[in-house]
């Protein structure tokens, strides 16, 4: 199905992240790869911040876009083959499946068995009802890694928000989002019809 870097062993110690920076290397196009570096940079900060393992945050956020090798079709083929439930957001922009698809290929294709890489993967784009610390900082660090000022402006006082209180970051990032988008993104008709509709923009245009 793909030909992605087999990792038959995973114990989170045995795989240094430079192998892995290696194979994404390989893997990712240019752009993919610069993010995954900075975000697993800033990931690093905010895991050592908060006490989270600052390795694991690393390596979960340079392997966050290993699904971004596929397109919207194959996301959706992948999406079917592991069986993941997609809501009508997710059918209509696959993009947003990369997450849920991307923690499938690490688990299944990369034999990685570190259920909260997986998971902080597997909701790094929308988000989850309740998140681990993983799971906030890879959130977070994908959203203000330095490259992301260029399109949403100086986001330093979130990001000095998120060295002292993450919770409060991502409710900020979150709140931020749909309050910014309907200025910096207008419809044709100039208006989100609903809370509901702006809600659901406001997800499917995430940064991934
Ligand atoms: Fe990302």
């Amino acid at each position: 199905m793909t030909a992605l870097i087999e990792v038959t062993r995973w114990n989170g110690a045995t795989i240094r992240t430079v192998d892995i920076d290696g194979r994404l290397a390989r893997l990712l196009k240019p752009e993919t790869l610069a993010h995954v570096r900075r975000t697993a940079e800033l990931a690093r900060q905010l895991a050592e911040a908060h006490g989270v393992d600052p390795d694991q945050a690393e390596l979960t956020a340079l392997l966050h876009r290993v699904a971004s090798v596929y397109n919207d079709r194959q996301i959706m083929a992948l999406a079917e083959y592991y069986e993941i439930r997609s809501d009508p957001t997710e059918t209509r922009v696959p993009r947003l499946l990369q997450g849920k698809v991307g923690a499938e290929i690490l688990k299944n294709e990369w034999g990685i068995r570190d259920s909260e890489l997986l998971d902080a993967v597997r909701h790094y784009i929308s988000g989850a009802v309740r998140m681990a610390p993983l799971e906030k900082i890879l959130f977070v660090a994908d959203k203000l890694e330095p490259e992301r000022d260029k399109v949403y402006g100086d986001l330093d006082p979130v990001r000095a928000l998120a060295m002292t209180d993450l919770d409060a970051a991502v409710t900020r990032l979150s709140v931020w989002r749909r309050a910014e988008l309907p200025a910096a993104s207008w419809r044709v008709d100039g208006m989100f019809t609903s809370q509901n509709e702006l809600s659901e923009f406001a997800r499917a245009t995430w940064p991934s």
